[in-house]
């Protein structure tokens, strides 16, 4: 088993970075270090210019992440339950507004804070034997790391409300069927890779811009919306990689984007 000293582990190679989450023997539970740890990654990831996507996974063969450290989270007092979930909502907002592409390669047990965290990445792919749920209310609790708002926004109220007010968990097939992750893969891992290398075909200023264009108005009234995408578009006009792909296209080969 990997030595649990660095709980977010971080493999920096080329375009796509692998962080993982390291605490499989509390079934990587966000406990106060392993959320400080991805604070840490989301700041890195959002001004290394090298990296465009990034896999998040769960160490070990049990869990993505089992969500809040239960164990942890008895010995606090309330001020500092407050805190701790104001610096994961601070955390997991930065992941969803990274400027790069966040993957979520899920396997095992991906509950409460854990598919929170799953949430704010921009795309999902699970393992055949994935569980998935948001258990809160059933611990007195309900999701408090943006899983009220950021589920149904993914798969519909009535759905969301289903997984939401039962605490049940679902199968990878049936995730698959609601909508709440894009693939699954008999290896999570390598299902998160494939998606990742079909990411970095694209131009990297064209990814940020992509997923500003629908992150931030696809909830506009639809005039407003497509000014929005205009100005998102607007970014890549004068972009060194537009010019790349044009050539590149002319010249039948393929594109070497530069992300300028
Ligand atoms: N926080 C802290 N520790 C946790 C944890 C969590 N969320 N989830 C699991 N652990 C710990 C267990 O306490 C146990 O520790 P121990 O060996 O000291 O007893 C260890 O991880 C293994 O747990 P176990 O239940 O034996 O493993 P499993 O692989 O059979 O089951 C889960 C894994 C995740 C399905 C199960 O542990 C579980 O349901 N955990 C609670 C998940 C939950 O409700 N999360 C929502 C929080 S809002």
């Amino acid at each position: 088993m990997t030595a649990e000293s660095t709980p977010v582990i971080v493999e920096r190679h080329g375009p796509v970075w692998h962080v993982q989450i390291n605490a499989p023997a509390r079934r990587n539970a966000l406990g106060r270090a392993v959320v400080e740890g991805l604070a840490a990654v989301a700041r890195e990831v959002a001004t290394e210019k090298t990296v465009r996507a990034v896999i998040l996974s769960g160490a070990g063969d049990k869990a993505f992440c089992a969500g809040a450290d239960l164990k942890e989270r008895r010995g606090m007092a309330e001020p500092e339950v407050r805190a701790f979930v104001t610096l994961l909502n601070d955390t997991f907002n930065a992941i969803a507004a990274s400027p790069k592409v966040w993957i979520a390669a899920i396997h095992g047990a991906c509950l409460g804070g854990g598919l929170e965290l799953a949430l704010c990445c921009d795309l999902r792919v699970a393992h055949e034997g994935a569980r998935l749920g948001l258990p809160e209310a059933r611990l007195g609790i309900i999701p408090g790391a943006g899983g009220t708002q950021r589920l149904p926004r993914l798969i519909g109220v009535a759905r969301a409300k289903e997984l939401v007010l039962t605490g049940q968990r679902i199968d990878a097939a049936e995730a698959l069927r609601l909508g709440v992750v894009n693939r699954v893969a008999a290896d999570h891992l390598d299902g998160a890779q494939a998606l990742a290398a079909e990411v970095t075909q694209c131009a990297p200023i064209s990814l940020t811009q992509a997923k500003r264009a629908v992150d931030l108005g696809w909830d506009l009234p639809f005039e407003a919306g497509l000014r929005w995408e205009r100005a998102c578009y607007d970014v890549t006009i004068p972009t060194a990689d537009r010019l790349e792909a044009l050539a590149a296209f002319a010249e039948k080969r393929a594109p070497d984007f530069k992300g300028e």
